[in-house]
């Protein structure tokens, strides 16, 4: 039993983040699974059919979430020594008995929703506060296209799904989201009819492509149209998910900017498709080697090692932004320690993350006395130096270690307050912080 006052100091761990400049960052590191990877590692075996074994899953709230919606469905999902074992369901689920808890985890909502839509019974998918307020019409409305019969709460959860026969066809996306193209590919999987042939501005992340084909399914890029037949269920395969650049970028950019710094991370995820961390701050002027390059469950992987150096403002934007998507915050924090102005434009869709990015990001920024202008697609960022303060992370796990990040750099004190959701994507940031600083 956890006494009151304990209790309160428990509390204040979890909901505060401190920071502040205690020397170069050193050492190798072990970063968590990637979050994406690991989402699809489950939610694609449990659909298929056979068993796999998962190692290097991310454990952390958002994926945990997966687990639980699928178990609710019926899937068996359990611990084998240091793996997963998935028992998948042969392309069809049971009818939960309960609520699906997507928590704080879009992709968990967007993904299982393609799923569903064509199970034979009726389920509800929820999520916490703060998913609660992020779009569903992007993947309700064409899944209605397809047939589906499906409500959502004023174009947001609670969703109301009841499966049904789906027909695949075209659909040409306004927006480049990696959830958006999954769920309809998932959707297509389920469907009795039609062939997908999907296009997006840019190409977004490509996980779901590269693992569904090695699980059996029929898709292919053909030039820019994604092809995908209907009427397919996945044969399980095992999964070794590499460590997340999303997670790593905390520490590419923490060794950047703190003088003096030379850390190696460790197998990380190099998937073209998310590396625009790499490309800009290369492109700042960051020393950022790719070393041990090789390839594990069809992606690519390598160790990283960063030395601090001294970073330029560059412009972002275009087909570069859906490759740093997550990275935009801890971004603009190495922005904000560079020579010149930074430019990130074309970067709507950070309004609709688990918290508005553009707004929380130069609020954070402004707050340490950052010259900062915030711009309906991005932001202009002079660079220049950070100081210690108290910033409101509104929840949302990647601008909590973005400014815990800048709180390294900054001179005096930095708080950020609301940090709880850091267990959403990487609960051992600060144990793997503090290795980094003291060994
Ligand atoms: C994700 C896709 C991206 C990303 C999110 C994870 C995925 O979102 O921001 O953190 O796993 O498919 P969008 O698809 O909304 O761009």
């Amino acid at each position: 039993m956890i006494g009151s006052a304990s209790w309160v100091l428990w509390l204040e761990r979890v909901s505060r983040l401190h920071a502040r400049s205690e020397g170069p960052l050193t050492g190798r590191l072990t970063l968590p699974g990637d979050k994406s990877i690991s989402h699809r590692a489950l939610l694609f075996n449990a659909l298929g059919v056979g068993e796999a074994r998962i190692t290097g899953l991310l454990a952390a709230r958002d994926v945990e979430a997966t687990a639980g919606c699928l178990r609710a469905l019926g899937a068996t999902i359990e611990r084998d020594g240091d793996a997963w074992k998935v028992i998948g369901c042969g392309g069809t689920f049971a009818r939960p008995s309960t609520v699906l808890d997507c928590g704080n985890s879009g992709t968990s909502m967007r993904l299982l929703t393609g799923i569903l839509a064509s199970q034979p019974f009726s389920c509800v998918l929820d999520g916490d506060a703060h998913l609660r307020k992020r779009p569903m019409a992007r993947v309700a409305d064409p899944l209605t296209a397809m047939g589906a019969t499906l409500k959502t709460t004023d174009g947001t959860a609670p969703l109301h799904i009841q499966g049904g026969n789906l027909e695949a066809g075209r659909f040409d996306s306004a927006i480049a989201s990696a959830q958006v193209k999954s769920a309809l590919v998932l959707a297509t999987l389920g469907a009795r009819l039609g062939t997908l042939c999907f296009t997006e501005p840019h190409r977004s992340r490509d996980h779901t492509e590269r693992m569904l084909g090695a699980m059996g399914i029929d898709i292919a890029w053909k030039d820019d149209v994604l092809v995908v037949k209907s009427g397919q269920v996945p044969r399980c395969r095992d999964v070794q998910v590499p460590a997340d650049i999303s997670s790593a970028a905390f520490f590419l950019v923490a060794a950047t900017i703190v003088p003096g710094s030379e850390v190696v991370l460790e197998g990380v995820g190099v998937n073209p498709t998310r590396t625009g961390i790499l490309e800009a701050l290369g492109a700042m002027g960051a020393d950022i080697q790719r070393e041990n390059e090789r390839e594990v469950s069809g992606e690519p992987l390598a160790d990283l090692r960063v030395r601090s150096a001294s970073l330029k403002g560059i412009r972002i934007d275009g087909a570069l932004v859906p490759r740093l998507i997550d990275e935009i915050p801890v971004l603009a924090v190495a922005a904000a320690c560079a020579a010149g102005e930074t430019v990130i434009a074309d970067a709507r869709e950070l309004r609709v993350k688990e918290s508005d990015r553009i707004a929380s990001t130069v609020a954070g920024l402004t707050g340490m006395g950052v010259d900062v202008r915030e711009e309906p697609d991005g932001m202009r960022i002079h660079g220049g130096s950070l100081a210690g303060a108290t910033v409101d992370s509104r929840g949302d796990h990647r601008i909590a270690m973005a400014f815990a990040v800048a709180g390294r750099a900054a001179t005096g004190e930095t708080v950020v307050e609301d940090a709880e959701n850091v267990a959403t994507s990487f609960p051992e940031f600060e144990a793997t912080l503090e290795e980094a600083l003291h060994g």
